[in-house]
């Protein structure tokens, strides 16, 4: 006997965003973390009109689906300036990901996130998931959340932006403000943390990160400085750039060039001969770069600095994260302390 089932076809998807090259670059990395961790799902990536020719094929080589989608832009000048983030109106961007009917359900993951574990099981949570905003735990972030497309979502979201706003400028403003029981009604919608560490913990809580921070599995570049905001050499496996800006812990700014370089990079040129890529203050050179290395076999890029200068600097909250100041040079003072 032939059985038809009722149970409708889930199709589930990872969806990113990115609206210029260095989110794209960003996205490849993401995508590249979730296929290294086994990921049974299909990658979407929404890309704006500005992302340039190789960014697109490369992509188009990690993604399962390369979307071109129109930029949103809040042009919320008054709340993006209170965020210090006047590039964050695009975020509006984001609210198209309720458009991709023709799937079930999908996980939204910023393009500066990246996989350190595999995530599946965010699929067995329903809309609206998400783990607490670090800066203010009662509303969620929106770099990593459970929803599912639908046309009337989406319209009703745009009517909210219209008629309320968003009180950050972005789009965290506005899913919290219409998803406004989240804090509340159900706890199975609260992400743990480990699924949006951002580098905020890393400087609020400490010891909670000594505890907790091993079990990561998404790791959140969020702020201003992101791993593409630094200069990487792959024969040293160094990284430089301006270290009080620091924005997560070395080794998952490590793990993030060594993926970019190895296997990010090498993508974007096959075919279309050696060009190294420029953005911004960013330059890899391809020479050396070998995805078997282990990142976590180099140590990070450590900047000397007079003791009493350093001092001065942590009383102004200004630590040296990425060098002296390291997590890891901290996790040995504690374990000496606590013997
Ligand atoms: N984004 C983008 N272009 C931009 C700014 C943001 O595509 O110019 C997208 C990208 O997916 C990014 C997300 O919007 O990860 C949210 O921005 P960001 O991660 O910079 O915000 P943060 O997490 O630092 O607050
Ligand atoms: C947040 C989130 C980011 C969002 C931005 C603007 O800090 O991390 O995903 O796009 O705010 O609302
Ligand atoms: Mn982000």
């Amino acid at each position: 006997m032939l059985l038809i089932s009722s149970v409708p076809i889930q199709t589930r998807r990872f969806v990113t965003l990115a609206t210029n090259d260095s989110y794209a670059r960003g996205a490849m990395v993401l995508g590249k973390s979730l296929r290294n961790h086994k990921t049974t799902r299909k990658l979407v990536v929404m890309i704006g009109p500005h992302v340039s020719d190789p960014l697109q094929r490369g992509a188009s080589k990690i993604f399962d689906e390369v979307l071109l989608v129109d930029v949103l832009d809040s042009g919320d000048r008054a709340h993006l300036a209170l965020m210090k983030r006047p590039d964050l109106g695009v975020t509006f961007t984001k609210l198209h990901c309720w458009t991709l009917t023709h799937y079930s359900k999908c996980v939204f993951m910023d393009a500066d996130t990246m996989v350190v574990q595999n995530v599946d099981e965010l699929f067995d949570r329903e809309e609206l998931s998400a783990a607490p905003d670090p800066g203010w735990p009662d509303c969620f972030n929106s770099g990593v959340f459970v929803f599912r497309p639908s046309n009337e979502t989406y319209g009703k979201l745009l009517k909210y932006c219209t008629e309320h706003g968003s009180f950050d400028g972005g789009d965290q403003g506005v899913l919290n403000g219409y998803f406004s029981n989240w804090a509340t009604a159900d706890i199975s919608k609260h992400l743990p943390f480990i699924y949006n560490l951002s580098s905020i913990a890393i400087y609020t809580y400490l010891p909670a990160f000594k505890q907790y921070g091993g079990n990561a599995k998404v790791v959140h570049f969020l702020g201003q400085t992101k791993p593409w905001s630094y200069t990487f050499d792959p024969e040293t496996k160094r990284i430089s750039g301006d270290m009080q800006e620091a924005s997560t812990h070395p080794t998952f700014l490590l793990d993030w060039w060594m993926l970019y370089s190895s296997s990010v990079v090498p993508m974007m040129t096959e075919g279309y001969g050696e060009q190294p890529f420029h953005s911004g203050c960013v330059e890899v050179s391809l020479e050396g770069s070998s995805a078997s290395q282990d990142p976590h076999h180099t140590e990070p890029y450590v900047s000397p600095q007079a003791s009493e200068e350093r001092k001065q600097k942590w009383e102004q909250g200004q630590a040296d994260y990425m060098g002296m100041d390291s997590f890891d040079n901290i996790q040995k003072k504690l374990d000496a302390f606590l013997k």
